[in-house]
């Protein structure tokens, strides 16, 4: 089915369970596509007929940006974006089925927090050897609050920004040789950057429902 109408906000009621699942898009290192990715899961979502909320844990960020551009242009969002400046995801917000947190770099707090907490981590990076060794910072983090879990915490890799060259692949193959469970790759695409304050369309969503999918989430 092609994707140009415009989406509407399933209704709450519809669709409402007790609590929401929650997924945290985490990266250290900034600009690897963390808002894209929490963007695309939002849509993806929207699509699937669920309720979306996405905390935007960076103060004045992107994602309440994009949100208030699309109301601005008479297209709102299907979901609902806010800003979020306490360390939880509020998984007491039981009007809605999915609480996507969008976190900003550089937060080792928070990042423990989503360790902790969420219920899925979603980690993009972009190609580069460089990319590799910071995200094993993230990784570390993560690693430390993943013992104290009483759930296990299931997360991915989602390789962003990819085309057809050396670095991808390269990029590919140290990922598989250090056993980095990737979810999916993304294209580099200016139909991406373009998008923002925009609706995504459905052919820019195929790896969003990779993602979903490879994580085990049913829908
Ligand atoms: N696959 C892609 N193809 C082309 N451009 C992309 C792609 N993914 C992201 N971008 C662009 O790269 C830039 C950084 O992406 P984004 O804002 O999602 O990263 P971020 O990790 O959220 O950054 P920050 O750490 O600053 O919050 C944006 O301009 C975005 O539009
Ligand atoms: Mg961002």
């Amino acid at each position: 089915m092609k994707y140009h109408t415009l989406m509407t906000k399933p209704s709450a009621k519809k669709s409402a369970r007790k609590l929401p699942i929650t997924i945290g898009v985490v990266n250290q290192k900034g600009g690897v596509g963390k808002t894209t990715v929490t963007m695309m899961l939002a849509f993806q979502l929207a699509r699937e007929g669920k309720n979306v909320i996405i905390h935007d844990k960076d103060s004045g960020g992107t994602a309440m940006s994009w949100d208030k551009a699309a109301t601005n242009l008479g297209q709102p969002l299907p979901f609902d974006v806010a800003h979020s400046d306490n360390f939880g995801l509020l998984t007491s917000q039981t009007d809605y089925d999915f609480v996507i947190a969008d976190n900003p770099p550089n937060n080792e707090l928070l990042l423990t927090t989503m360790a902790a907490t969420a219920d899925y981590l979603v980690i993009p990076l972009l190609p580069g050897g460089v990319e590799i060794d910071r995200v094993g910072l993230t990784k570390e983090i993560m690693a430390k609050e993943e013992g104290a879990r009483e759930t296990t915490l299931r997360y991915g890799y989602v390789l962003n920004s990819v085309g057809n060259n050396n670095i991808t692949k390269e990029t590919e193959k140290h990922m598989k040789e250090l056993g980095y469970p990737v979810l999916t790759s993304i294209p580099r695409r200016v139909a991406y950057s373009e998008a923002y304050g925009k609706h995504l369309r459905g052919d820019l969503l195929l790896p969003a429902e990779d993602i979903l999918r490879n994580l085990g989430i049913k829908l």
